[in-house]
């Protein structure tokens, strides 16, 4: 079956969908992008990816597309026209297109651009044995709540988590402290038990997976401490697991090299996996 892609008012051949060479997402990275996971045909947590677009479209003053209904419509026809029951769908906002000059143009019309497409969970390998995850320095801008399509830092992160036969680089920020991996939000359960996540700020990005796990921590009555952990936590820690709209809730059982807890998926992460795989599949 041949994929299709929604670009500026049509549904197009994905093989042939493309912008225009003056889009600012393509010369400035003048852009906002979500990723929504589709489970048996649904999409997981639309309003909270929604809410998350307006506030990034509106941090920087970029028009929204359509309305929330319209672009529900679109989206939707999107998955279905790519007959995904499992996957993902990649939205990105841009500026619009305008000769090429930094400030934005006087009469700028957003570009809007989805895509869907299967993507398979994490293997049950990795759920079983847990991942590796390297560290790096936190390079970004002071911006990281913004779901900007300016990536290179997260890029170059997880490109060094590849090269390292890592899953997912975390990044530490000026102060020792962990602040996010490259594209999943962090957690450990600390040397104490506690859970561990860091608090909202300018230096993480809201994930919508952290979101949904911290309500269900929540609802099971389960304590969670959102506060920013060093490495050194980290690396003392009984558990560590990333989240994602991609990863669900994976495990961690090795940074940098040293193993975390036990060396195994631990009691926590198995509950808020769990947790997490019941909110995907409500029935
Ligand atoms: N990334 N932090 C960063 C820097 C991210 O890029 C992401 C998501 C997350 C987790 O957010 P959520 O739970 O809403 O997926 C945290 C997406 C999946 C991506 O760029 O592909």
């Amino acid at each position: 079956m041949s994929r299709i892609a929604y670009v500026n008012g049509q549904y197009v051949s994905h093989r042939m969908a493309g912008v225009h060479i003056e889009d600012r997402g393509y010369q400035f990275a003048d852009g906002v992008y979500e990723v929504i996971a589709v489970r048996d045909g649904e999409l997981v947590d639309l309003d909270p990816h929604f809410d998350r677009l307006d506030r990034s479209l509106d941090a920087l003053e970029i028009a929204q597309p359509m309305t929330r209904g319209a672009l529900g419509v679109v989206i939707d026809q999107t998955v279905r026209r790519n007959r995904v029951r499992d996957g993902i769908v990649y939205l990105q906002v841009t500026r619009g297109v305008a000769p090429r000059s930094h400030p934005f143009p006087p009469d700028p019309e957003s570009a809007l651009v989805i895509t869907a497409r299967a993507m398979a969970p994490p293997s049950a390998a990795i759920i079983e044995h847990g991942v590796r995850v390297v560290t790096m320095a936190d390079i970004r801008w002071g911006r990281c709540d913004i779901k900007s399509i300016a990536l290179l830092p997260n890029i170059l992160a997880k490109q060094n988590a590849v090269e390292s036969d890592a899953y997912e680089a975390w990044l530490i920020d000026e102060n020792g402290i962990v602040t996010e991996g490259s594209s999943s939000n962090a957690w450990i359960v600390n040397a104490d038990g506690a859970l561990m996540t860091r608090d909202l700020s300018k230096s993480i990005l809201g994930g919508i997976t952290r979101s949904a796990v911290l309500d269900a921590c929540a609802e099971d009555g389960i304590e969670v401490l959102q506060n920013g952990f060093s490495l050194a936590q980290a690396l003392n820690a009984r558990e560590a697991m990333v989240t994602s709209t991609t990863s669900f809730v994976v495990p961690v059982v090795d940074i940098d090299g040293s193993q975390v807890g036990d060396g195994r998926p631990g009691p926590v992460f198995q509950r808020l996996r769990a947790l997490y795989m019941a909110h995907l599949n409500p029935r």
